[in-house]
């Protein structure tokens, strides 16, 4: 096989980030963090002083946005320009204003386009490419080789969660289980949809959830 796409949704606190970067750093291939992508459009609409419910401005704003994806695994970065917004994007107040811009259908569609040339650049250049998110293995690239959906219970993943917040289990369901409601209004990554792989990671340990996900990738190179 020449290339390889690996898509990989699921919710937060199942492992998905780590997984993610880890699979496309053993195999030498670009990484997409494709919620990283909302999270920047979101920081320069806030920036830029333009109201997240003004839908129409927001759509703008994320068509011409200078957004510069860093996608290699072992240092993915994110700018606007020449501006590094690594720490900004993952401020707890710009978290909790995201889903404000990713249930945007408009900053959608334009996101998909970005994240499909995006994936299909870095498969040229690397060989392969990890892009993870919530509609990867069903609108963004419903076609590529590998198809994965990370699920976890409710409780592993609140409990993986506050650990990595250092806040309480009640203070991160408002953050981490609210937010998934609304995201999943604008796209299903909560059940796994035709021909994807489901890879629950309740009673995994982080090496064994990134056993299993390279498993499913050497399958697929295997089967050619
Ligand atoms: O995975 P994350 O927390 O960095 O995602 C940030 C936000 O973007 C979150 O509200 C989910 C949303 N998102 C999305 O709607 N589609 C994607 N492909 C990736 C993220």
């Amino acid at each position: 096989m020449n290339q390889v796409q690996v898509a990989i949704d699921g919710p937060s606190g199942t492992g998905k980030s780590s997984v993610s970067k880890l699979a496309a750093k053993e195999h030498g291939w670009g990484y997409l963090d494709t919620g990283a992508m909302y999270r920047a459009l979101t920081w320069w609409c806030l920036d830029q002083g333009i109201d997240l419910t003004d839908q129409q401005a927001v759509a703008e704003a994320g068509r011409t946005f200078d957004l510069r994806m860093g996608t290699d695994p072992s240092a993915p970065s994110v700018a606007v320009g020449e501006r590094r917004i690594d720490a900004e994007i993952r401020e707890p107040a710009l978290t909790e204003q995201v889903a404000a811009v990713a249930t945007n259908l408009e900053v959608r569609a334009n996101m998909r386009d970005r994240q499909r040339a995006l994936m299909e650049q870095l498969a040229q250049e690397t060989g392969g490419v990890v892009a993870e998110g919530r509609d990867i293995t069903t609108v963004v690239a419903p076609d590529a080789q590998v198809r994965i959906l990370m699920t976890a219970s409710e409780q592993a993943r609140l409990a993986r969660r506050s650990k990595e917040l250092s806040s309480t289990v009640e203070a991160t369901r408002a953050q981490i289980v609210d937010r998934d409601k609304a995201d999943s209004t604008v796209s299903q990554f909560m059940t796994a949809a035709d021909g994807v792989r489901l890879v629950d990671t309740s009673d995994l340990t982080f090496e064994q959830s990134l056993a299993a996900v390279l498993q499913i990738v050497q399958e697929a190179i295997d089967a050619g």
